[in-house]
């Protein structure tokens, strides 16, 4: 590698493209409506746990790996386990994110179509059955979701052969602190909602009795979608770090504003889902249709909708760029292609699935794999599946095989107090343990091997 290696400007750029990456549509797209799907409060559960006792101590690991060998996932593999099997999450990751590109992008392409139909206030459709109908119109129709994919991919194209500082930071900066002010202000207005209180018992109240092993895999998939964790994109983003970054606290604020976004989300959707007489079952559909008749009972709804679907689709942006970044170095770095090329390849690929993945909602909506359409198979597969593997091996990778004292020495910050250091600890042993045995555990029993 001849260039030297971009780094993020200042602190809050950090703070901002990792919560960037983790915040998106897997908070107000994915979790309300897989909360929905999974009977509400017992999946919010779970999640929480694999977020904050799971999620964060691997999120540190991949920190750890990615600041200490500077290096994209493949490199940092070769680096610290040369001729070793351990490089293998390195593919499972690079194939991840590309699924996970492909059908992402195709929702981002819903809120460009959503950008659109709020200007042109919805056609002036205001009753929810009018506004389902058109959603199941649109997400049919073949050729309009798959252009606004293509559009969306495209978009990605022109931020990223920019490079890392320029394009991502600099976005990221404007966009999450907006995105936080319309979230509350659109939670608020929710609670006035007159079926309110449902809706929240729905969100908050776990009931035990739902809890199946499908619930345990959604938890499991859902908390490591949310954090962008397990497919080396944290790896790839904490390689432009500097050195002065605190990892442990960078990890905890990256969880918190990630969780706390999702039960905005939440907050914003089931009031309304139960005002409105709405299916909270209703699937990937369930956001598209719920808020559009939330705009229309607002007084300037027209405004706010078209506020709220630009920040989605910009909160869009700042999280697959994020998972691009990850074979773009890897393409860049292991195989010499200048930026743009690297940039390219990733994108194109993404478009052809991404096409495919659009068409599962109308011409190749009878075509289904082990009973899922190419866009939920892709969902399925990456989120509850290959991240999830990523992470147990990312986990014990970290916990039992790297040299301990670099782990101290990536989460040790100068002079630290007792508290980090019981944090570290506990940090460690729950790389070593907890993760390991608990995403193994889900596996088993959530899978049916047992
Ligand atoms: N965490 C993102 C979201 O919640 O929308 C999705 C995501 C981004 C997944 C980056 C994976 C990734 F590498």
């Amino acid at each position: 590698m001849t260039e030297k290696r971009a780094q993020f400007a200042t602190r809050l750029g950090v703070i901002a493209t990792t919560v960037g990456s983790a915040v998106g549509l897997g908070n107000i797209w994915r979790f309300p409506y897989e909360a929905g799907v999974h009977g509400g409060g017992a999946f919010l559960l779970i999640d929480l746990f694999f977020i904050f006792i799971i999620g964060v101590p691997v999120v540190c690991a991949e920190f750890i790996i990615g600041r200490h060998t500077g290096a994209n996932v493949r490199g940092a593999f070769k680096m610290l386990a040369p001729g070793k099997p351990w490089g293998i999450v390195s593919y499972l990751g690079i194939l991840a994110s590309i699924l996970i590109l492909s059908f992402y992008s195709v929702v981002a392409g819903w809120t460009l179509e959503y950008i659109g139909q709020s200007l042109s206030d919805f056609s002036g459709i205001h009753s929810p059955e009018g506004l389902h109908r058109q959603f199941d119109i649109f997400a049919q129709s073949n050729w309009r979701p798959a252009m606004w994919t293509v559009i969306f991919l495209l978009c990605n194209y022109l931020i990223l052969s920019r490079g890392v500082q320029k394009g991502i930071e600099k976005m990221s900066n404007i966009m999450m602190p907006m995105l936080f002010v319309i979230l509350i202000a659109f939670s608020i207005n929710s609670l006035t909602m007159p079926s309110a209180a449902e809706g929240l018992s729905f969100l908050f109240k776990p009931d035990f009795s739902k809890v199946t092993p499908s619930v345990l895999i959604g938890g499991m998939g859902q908390a490591f979608f949310s954090l962008s964790l397990g497919l080396g994109c944290l790896i790839t983003y904490s390689s432009y770090f500097k050195r002065e970054t605190p990892l442990v606290k960078t990890a905890f604020i990256t969880a918190g504003l990630d969780t706390l976004v999702a039960l905005l989300a939440g907050i914003i959707i089931f009031p309304a889902v139960f005002t409105f007489g709405e299916e909270p079952a209703a699937g990937p559909k369930l956001v598209f249709e719920i808020l559009p008749s939330i705009f229309s009972n607002l007084p300037g709804g027209m405004i706010w909708s078209t506020l709220f679907f630009v920040l989605l689709f910009l909160a869009s942006l700042t999280s697959t760029i994020s998972m691009s970044e990850i074979s773009i170095a890897y393409f860049q770095e292991e195989f010499g292609m200048s930026r743009r090329k690297a940039t390219w390849l990733n994108i194109g690929i993404a478009m052809v699935l991404g096409i495919i993945c659009a068409l599962s909602f109308g011409m190749l909506s009878d075509f289904t794999i082990c009973g899922l359409t190419v866009f939920n198979l892709f969902d399925y597969l990456s989120s509850n599946i290959l991240l999830p593997v990523g992470g147990l091996i990312i986990s014990i990778f970290v916990g039992w095989v790297l040299d301990r004292a670099v782990v101290q020495r990536e989460l040790v910050t100068v002079n630290p107090g007792r508290a980090t250091i019981i944090c570290v600890r506990l940090i460690v042993f729950c790389l070593r343990y907890l993760a390991p045995l608990c995403i193994a555990a889900v596996f088993i029993f959530g899978l049916g091997l047992f």
